[in-house]
């Protein structure tokens, strides 16, 4: 007997709103900015943004077009948009088209995905449409350039960006001891996952892990913290940094987080168009993976590996169980955590109270990308899918592993499997992080 796989239309109905929700969102981000400031160059780390645009439009017809009418042709396309051929500090020279004509062509190829959604069917038997996978990962692909295009706008020369919008985050200051910390019982703890319908390829395979007890920050490093290092001479006490460190501090000429600007009255920061004093309850942001080390140092700690890290954020000592998120399994919303961009900055630690993770730990999502103490690397059964470029190109030891999400994250592209990866120099990111210790 045959069983005809039925045809998934709401589910494809689903996607098909969420890559006009994704699409929505990325119109809004650049509705303030004219021609020139999408296609200026702002710094050789970031592309033009009319260069991310472009990318995610052939992306998507890549991987919701092409690759699902015949077999997987190309993992990126081949031309201007292509990352491999066209280095980011090299795309300031391509010859970008204006917004205008952008627009129209990420709008005629959204029009073929459209009709292909609306002609064909979730095909079983094939794993990148199986459940819908190949549609979250485009979404995804959009959500992450999203936060690139954020980190170009916050380093954006010229007048600053000015935001479309501004949502009210929550902003309640909690007194919270300094440094707090919760013990993790240790024991065997299950790392990644194996979903296939939302995961990238790096999360799997879901495997156990036997950890050792150990201690981890309640909430994530606040700003008031970092202040306290950097009056203590911790930029030029060198017992604090490991070699490399030493080195990154002697080139960078370094004395505090990024965006932040030495005043009278003390150190000001500026988050877009808005400049202030830095607040000492909110999470640092935008350190480097050796400003995260080196306070980890001056603070007697350690910073967490990423086994660590994910077993504090997702696993519950008492049940044995396995959270997506840090609260439960419900995906986050403004009411859970600082995450999806529209808040523009972070909130301070212990705003979101329903924002903890079963052994009581703080913000694991959301305000701010956490560095971990651990290299990229495949995780035990790991199978590149469905193309080597999008992880297994990067494993290695030269980029350390990030997690738990930024204000700038779409709520999407972060769950507590997710890894994001970066070189251990960089901070236009929107990095921070939380400190461990042996128990
Ligand atoms: C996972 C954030 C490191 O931006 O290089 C975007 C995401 N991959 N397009 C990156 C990504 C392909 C990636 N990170
Ligand atoms: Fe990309």
């Amino acid at each position: 007997m045959t069983i005809a796989v039925a045809p998934d239309r709401a589910l494809l109905q689903a996607l098909a709103e969420r890559l006009g929700e994704a699409r929505a969102r990325t119109y809004l981000l650049v509705a303030p900015l004219s021609d020139e400031e999408l296609h200026t160059q702002h710094d050789p780390l970031m592309s033009p943004i009319l260069w991310d645009l472009g990318h995610i439009a052939h992306f998507e017809e890549l991987w919701l077009t092409r690759n699902l009418d015949g077999p997987i042709e190309f993992v990126e396309m081949p031309g201007m948009y292509n990352p491999f051929e066209h280095p980011r500090s090299t795309r300031g020279a391509l010859p970008l088209p204006g917004l205008a004509e952008c627009r129209a062509i990420m709008d005629e190829i959204r029009s073929r995905v459209l009709a292909r959604v609306a002609a064909t069917d979730l095909d079983g038997a094939n794993p990148l449409l199986r459940d819908g996978y190949v549609y979250r990962m485009v979404l995804q692909h959009e959500y992450q350039h999203n936060e690139t295009i954020l980190q170009t706008l916050q380093l954006k020369l010229g007048a600053p960006y000015s935001p479309p919008v501004r949502f009210d985050l929550l902003s309640a200051r909690v007194a919270l001891p300094n440094g707090e910390m919760v013990r993790f019982p240790g024991g065997v703890v299950e790392i990644g996952t194996d979903d296939r319908s939302e995961a990238y390829d790096n999360e799997r395979s879901r495997h156990a892990v036997e950890v050792r007890p150990f201690l981890i920050d309640v909430n994530p490093v606040t700003n008031g913290d970092f202040l306290r290092f950097i009056a203590a001479g911790g930029y030029t006490s060198p017992e604090h940094w490991s070699e490399a460190g030493r080195r990154w501090v002697a080139e960078s000429g370094a004395q505090a987080p990024k965006y932040w600007f030495p005043g009278e009255g003390g150190w000001t920061t500026r988050v877009m168009d808005r400049t202030g004093p830095v607040d000492p309850s909110h999470p640092v942001c935008h350190v480097c993976w050796y400003e995260a080390e080196a306070f980890a140092r001056f603070a007697g700690k350690r910073l967490p590996t990423e086994v660590e890290w994910e077993a504090a954020a997702s696993w519950d000592p008492a049940t044995g169980r396995k959270r997506l998120f840090p609260w439960g399994d419900e995906p986050p919303s403004p009411e859970l955590a600082n995450v999806d961009q529209l808040g523009f900055g972070t909130a301070p630690v212990g705003a979101y109270p329903r924002n903890r993770s079963p052994i009581g730990c703080r913000g694991m999502i959301g305000d701010v990308w956490e560095w971990t103490a651990s290299d990229f690397r495949p995780w035990p059964g790991f199978q590149a899918f469905p193309y080597q470029e999008y992880s297994e190109a990067f494993f290695g030891d030269e980029y350390k592993v990030l997690r738990g999400g930024s204000w700038a994250t779409r709520p999407g592209a972060v769950r507590n499997t997710f890894r994001n990866w970066d070189y251990p120099i960089r901070r236009q990111i929107f990095s921070g992080f939380r400190c461990a210790h042996d128990a």
